[in-house]
């Protein structure tokens, strides 16, 4: 079933791939990834099944925070290229049919930005309420990260993240009269930084974009994440967005679909932080303990997980959402370790294969398609800090020097590639029927094939109870039905039954070795230690 609100097209078809652009593919040799590499790659990622391409941060930035704290958001950072680049991505994107996706700082400047270094000054000046400060160094300004000492202004400001990143002030949902920094949404200062905000979103949208990504959606007006006031700024983004750019997505970076779809976004991802079921599924953050994870996740081989965790707080968001717009559950991102940490490939296949089985737009980060190691123990690199760092490794092409990333020293790269002599690389999976890459293609490939297992198909759950093993669900469209059954427990899961209709029968279209059968009048699925399973009603 489409959404019912206006929602562009291509998201019923749309596969998403993430890059990071600092270690995408490096064209000039100077140790950084680079736009020009990634047009180059356009044709790679179409081959994948993926159409659409989502840029962390390629604007003009100090990189505390690898280009989080923007300075100027109508630059391309030169390290990466020119506008004229950017330009040029976006027109040879969509010869294509690619879509292109750029991240959407809105809720923080960098400290270097002229906004924030005017808002700093002693005097008052046009941009000294662009970001929240209280009347002096000695004042408490209450919730929040509040930073002193970075005068010349007598005061501390709000920051939205690390202390570099002053925030935008949108103003608060309710503004406590005994904190007068906290401005009304519709005094000057938060109006005029919409309209800004609204002027930059313009400014990339008529240069080409496809829409946004954007960071820390909930941030922008201070209060709770639900406040009318927050959703009214969404709603009214969304609103000449749907009249001026129709074609654009908006995506949140959220992690609660629920608000985040009834404010206005097209997407919103469930991942790492906010809502649980993505964590319950796979783990992100948690420790690693011989077969177990701490806590203990669906997709562990020790079985310790509790899929009722996912699957309980993903119903009641995709229930929802369904008729707004669309969940997505990313196969990884920047912010996090790689899926890939303490999973042998086999058990990497099931949790790709759920996750690009399942109903929303799916994700891609770059480097999962084939299965690239976490790298534990890296030091910090622009604001990465621990868990982030070993995820943002540069991309892996070839075997040879530097795995096809750069031609720059070794000393010289962004981040180091990874040492192992087991890493795996594009050019040794391109052509084996056998890689990850191409189980990744074959995956997308049915995807785009069966809109039953599309965006839009549906989905029920056929098998999912507390504390047991193995998840099976449906997905159905068009009058196609196919059945998903995941066992990822290094235990085998015997005799599930399973309510499908007497007179149906079903084909393996995908699997491992699981049997989808009747046996004494009843359906059942049997599926050995780690191994997954997508089957075909015929
Ligand atoms: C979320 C981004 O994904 C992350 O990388 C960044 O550090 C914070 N927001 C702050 O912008």
């Amino acid at each position: 079933m489409k959404p019912t609100p206006p929602v562009p097209d291509w998201l019923n078809t749309a596969a998403f791939y993430e890059i990071y652009p600092q270690s995408f593919l490096d064209t000039n040799g100077d140790g950084i990834g680079d736009l020009p590499g990634i047009i180059s790659k356009l044709d790679y990622i179409a081959s994948l099944g993926a159409n659409a391409l989502w840029l962390n941060p390629v604007f003009e930035s100090p990189f505390g925070d690898a280009g989080y704290d923007v300075s100027d958001f109508r630059k391309v950072a030169p390290r990466y290229g020119t506008n004229a680049d950017l330009k040029r991505l976006f027109k040879e994107a969509h010869k294509r049919g690619m879509r292109v996706v750029l991240d959407l700082v809105a809720g923080h400047t960098s400290v270097e930005h002229p906004w924030f270094k005017a808002s700093r000054k002693h005097k008052p000046n046009p941009y000294s309420d662009y970001f929240t400060w209280t009347p002096n160094v000695w004042t408490d300004g209450g919730p929040g990260r509040w930073i002193n000492g970075a005068g010349p202004r007598d005061g501390n400001y709000l920051a939205n993240f690390f202390w570099f990143q002053p925030a935008l002030n949108y103003g608060y949902a309710k503004p406590d009269p005994a904190r007068p920094w906290e401005q009304p949404v519709d005094a000057p200062a938060p109006r005029a930084v919409r309209a800004e905000l609204e002027a930059i979103m313009r400014f990339w949208l008529d240069a080409g974009c496809d829409g946004f990504r954007v960071d820390m959606a909930a941030s922008l007006v201070k209060g709770p994440p639900d406040s009318p006031e927050l959703r009214a700024l969404w709603r009214d983004i969304r609103g000449w967005i749907e009249r001026d750019y129709s074609h654009a997505v908006l995506i949140s970076e959220w992690s609660h679909p629920k608000q985040a779809l009834s404010a206005g976004f097209h997407i919103d991802f469930m991942i790492h932080f906010g809502e649980p079921a993505y964590n319950a599924l796979v783990g992100t953050w948690g420790a690693v303990k011989g077969d177990a994870r701490d806590p203990h996740v669906f997709f562990e081989r020790a079985g310790g997980g509790d899929i009722l965790g996912f699957t309980e707080n993903y119903l009641e968001h995709y229930e929802a959402t369904k008729n707004q717009g669309f969940i997505a559950l990313p196969t990884g991102n920047h912010d996090y370790p790689r899926l890939s940490r303490s999973r042998t490939e086999a058990e990497l296949r099931g949790v790709h294969a759920m996750l690009l089985t399942m109903p929303g737009v799916p994700f891609i980060y770059y480097g999962d398609e084939i299965g690239m190691n976490y790298i534990e123990d890296l030091e910090a690199k622009e604001g990465s800090y621990a868990n982030r760092t070993g995820t943002r490794t540069p991309m892996q092409w070839t075997s040879g020097r530097n795995k096809g990333f750069s031609s720059a020293p070794a000393s010289k790269l962004y981040l180091p590639v990874d040492p192992s002599r087991t890493a795996p690389d594009v050019a040794s999976q391109i052509d084996d029927p056998t890689s990850h890459l191409q189980f990744i293609r074959t995956l997308l490939a049915l995807r785009h094939k069966h809109p039953a297992l599309g965006n839009l198909g549906g989905f029920r759950v056929l098998y999912a109870k507390k504390n047991a093993y193995p998840f099976v669900y449906e997905r159905s469209a068009e009058g196609e039905q196919f059945v998903i059954v995941l066992n990822p427990r290094a235990a085998s899961a015997r005799s599930t039954a399973l309510d499908l209709p007497a007179n149906a029968s079903y084909e393996p279209v995908f699997e491992t070795g699981i049997k989808l059968e009747r046996q004494r009048g009843r359906w059942v699925a049997d599926a050995p230690a780690i191994t997954w399973g997508i089957f075909r009603r015929r």
